[in-house]
């Protein structure tokens, strides 16, 4: 079976995605998979990459070892297009996308497979996309009554003194925020006053024309990890204890952050993490595979945070460790991921 492992892309995760990719590429079991890897460079360039493996982390794989290439948007043809010296075409049974953040996470590409008709690992387009969007979750969430920090949010063209003031009122300080579409706490900020909110704002207007602000919820991190289709399976609990003062980009990848698994919590707590994990995952829809995160308050409330429908896929993230301790190897959990893309219907 052909499974094309996509990763790269653009996104401020670029990076991320590499180091995960090349751990999924080492390690998916050979016997059943043939892997095709496919790269996407900053700029969005489409290569199928036969090189060395270990050129992919560093982003060296670019410039060697490629050929241009593209899927074939004919319904139901399944293949992958190669643009050498002529036109070769491979056939792929299942994609692997391996991209964080926009573009990979948030139902572009997944919108893109569906219209091919190719079967691909994780959650369809629009659980993706709703995922993603950080104000239409904490919607999802309100909509069930799952309880989250209060919230407000606002487009760029929306954000005057009148605005500055509700979300001041309602929320009070410290602030949370955060463009509506990111990931990896890019362009996130904790915000201590008016002025620090509006320069917090302005850089999260960066990066999206949509930005949410948060009630800070002080806590313990908690992760759970979500796996299957209709009848989805809830991991242990996880925790971060974050190096900086919030779990931002440097504190996931440069400091280091301890993680702790499963978490030192109340067993019935974790339970009801657990049931929370399961019902969020069946609210948006997702199917595959999602990361949930909650804070966990010294009074054992649960507010939840966000999910993450392509979570870092190391060996050593948090995701497949979870279910590592729940004994599903590495491994094993990539051909399961695999198993339930082909058994969705697309
Ligand atoms: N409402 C909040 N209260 C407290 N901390 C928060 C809140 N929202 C975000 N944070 C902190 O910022 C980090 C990144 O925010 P998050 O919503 O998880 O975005 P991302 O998708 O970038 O991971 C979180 O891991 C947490 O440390
Ligand atoms: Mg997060």
């Amino acid at each position: 079976m052909n499974i094309a492992v996509v990763f790269g892309g653009k996104s401020s995760e670029h990076d991320v995605s590499l180091v995960s990719a090349t751990s999924i590429i080492k390690n998916i079991n050979k016997e059943k998979f043939n892997v095709i890897m496919i790269g996407i460079t900053k700029q969005g360039e489409w290569f199928r990459y036969s090189g060395d493996i270990k050129d992919i982390q560093n982003d060296k794989w670019i410039g060697h070892d490629c050929e241009k290439c593209q899927f074939d948007m004919t319904y139901g043809s399944k293949d992958l297009l190669l643009f050498g010296e002529e036109i070769k075409r491979i056939h792929v049974d299942c994609v692997f996308p391996v991209l964080h953040g926009k573009n990979g996470e948030d139902g572009t590409i997944q919108g893109f497979l569906t219209l091919c008709g190719i079967p691909f690992v994780g959650c369809d387009m629009l659980s993706s996309a709703m995922s993603m969007d950080k104000q239409i979750t904490n919607v999802m969430a309100d909509y069930v009554g799952i309880k989250q920090a209060k919230w407000t949010s606002c487009l760029d063209i929306d954000f005057d003194d009148e605005f500055i003031d509700m979300t001041i009122a309602k929320l009070g300080f410290p602030i949370f925020v955060k463009p509506a579409n990111a990931g990896s706490s890019v362009g996130v900020s904790k915000a201590k006053n008016r002025e620090g909110l509006i320069n917090a704002a302005n850089l999260a207007f960066t990066h999206d024309r949509k930005v949410v602000f948060e009630e800070a919820i002080v806590g313990l991190e908690v992760e759970c990890a979500v796996l299957g289709n209709e009848a989805p399976i809830a991991s242990r609990v996880g925790s971060v204890i974050a190096c900086g003062e919030f779990y931002d980009y440097d504190s996931k990848y440069i400091n280091e952050s301890k993680i702790e698994i499963p978490a030192n919590i109340d067993k019935k707590v974790e339970a009801r993490i657990q049931i929370a994990a399961i019902e969020i995952y069946k609210i948006m829809g997702c199917s595959g595979l999602s990361r949930i995160d909650f804070f966990l308050t010294e009074k054992n409330e649960i507010y939840f945070n966000e999910l993450n429908t392509i979570p870092g896929f190391t060996s050593i993230s948090m995701y497949p460790s979870l279910f590592g301790i729940s004994g599903i190897s590495y491994s094993d959990l990539i051909t399961k991921l695999i198993e339930f893309a082909l058994a969705r219907r697309i």
